[in-house]
């Protein structure tokens, strides 16, 4: 028998875009309906690099709210290779940064104030394994001589083992992942190593690039990889393994942006993204996980409540609109036109 309901504690997205000004308020309220927190990326123009910038943004996140939505935006450090050590024990009494994000410089959209030299922020690495406030990663190599799909598992061998040898009381995330090779680094790390995996790289391998032509709304980074991947990661986030759990990535980009001769990186997921997730874990017929992956494992790394209240999800199908108003433009969401199985049941 079909399960036709899905009843899970409200869950969080541990790794999340929202940007900010108007594209701001375009997207916040598909991730408010969805999930009670997120982890809020701090790749903005200028980028979020203090304490007080993060407070200001925490602001500009809640005035955009819809009325009476319930969601806690958790805020996040972008680390640059001026970072003080002391922004670090700010972040960590400030009660509402939970974490510093590492960008390799170049890796990503808005990356290029990020990191050159990870030996240059060493010190300010100890103060986050000194306070325990985890460091995210985004896990690739940005050496042109490293081909684009092999970014992620060189960036395990020659950053991510001798960081963790180097820090081994930090704790660190390394943020969707897309390949077998960070499965296993982190399935056989010690605890305080998690990753978090995204809807489009459990239910797309990288044919979805080229699949009659070349998709521009299915780039991304990192890069959807082949369908081995695939398989490794959806074995890992419905494995029950506590350190694998939900971070979208949604990244919203205007739609000239992504369909273009140089078009930007990011898969706009927010408006359905439990949705998807509920797909794939049903494609491994382990819909029964769904919640630990969704709700539980990332609230007990991050060391946070489980939320109390609950999301219920029904099997009626409902179509994808062609775009959602994205600021002064719009944004072309994945499945755009296309069905969805499942749906949210207001309560
Ligand atoms: C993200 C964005 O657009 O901000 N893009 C993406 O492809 N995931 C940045 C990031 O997380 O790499
Ligand atoms: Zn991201």
């Amino acid at each position: 028998m079909t399960t036709a309901r899905i009843d899970i504690i409200r869950p969080d997205d541990w790794h999340l875009h929202l940007r900010d000004g108007a594209a701001l308020a375009s997207v916040v309220a598909h991730t408010a309906r969805r999930f009670a927190r997120a982890i809020v990326m701090p790749n903005l123009k200028p980028p979020v690099t203090t304490v007080a910038l993060a407070e200001d943004y925490r602001q500009r996140i809640a005035a955009s709210l819809p009325a009476g939505a319930r969601f806690q935006p958790l805020m996040t450090l972008y680390l640059t290779e001026a970072t003080p050590a002391a922004e670090i024990e700010r972040a960590k009494a400030s009660g509402s940064v939970v974490a510093v994000k590492y960008y390799p410089a170049g890796a990503t959209t808005n990356s290029q104030d990020g990191v050159r030299d990870l030996a240059r922020v060493y010190h300010v690495i100890e103060a986050m394994e000194k306070h325990d406030l985890p460091l995210l990663l985004h896990g690739e190599v940005t050496d042109p001589a490293v081909d684009i799909f092999d970014r992620e598992r060189v960036f395990i061998e020659r950053h991510l083992i001798p960081l963790q040898a180097r820090f081994p009381g930090l704790r660190m995330v390394l943020e969707h992942i897309t390949t077998r090779d960070a499965v296993a680094f982190v399935s056989q790390a010690p605890a305080q190593v998690a990753a978090t995996i995204t809807a489009h790289h459990l239910l797309l391998n990288r044919n979805a690039l080229f699949e009659g032509g070349v998709n521009p709304h299915y780039y991304c980074a990192p890069i959807l990889k082949r369908e081995t991947h695939r398989a490794a990661l959806l074995q890992a986030a419905t494995s029950g393994d506590p350190r694998f759990f939900l971070g979208t990535d949604s990244a919203p980009h205007v739609r000239e942006s992504k369909e273009s001769a140089c078009g930007c990186a990011g898969v706009y997921t927010a408006h359905a993204a439990i949705e998807l997730y509920a797909e794939a874990f049903e494609q491994a017929g382990r819909l029964d996980r769904l919640e630990a992956f969704a709700s539980i494992h990332g609230a007990d790394f991050y060391r946070l409540p489980r939320n109390r209240e609950r999301l219920v999800l029904e099997r009626t199908p409902w179509t994808v609109p062609a775009e959602y108003p994205l600021a002064q433009g719009s944004c072309v969401p994945m499945r755009a036109g296309k069905s969805m199985a499942w749906s949210i049941v207001d309560g």
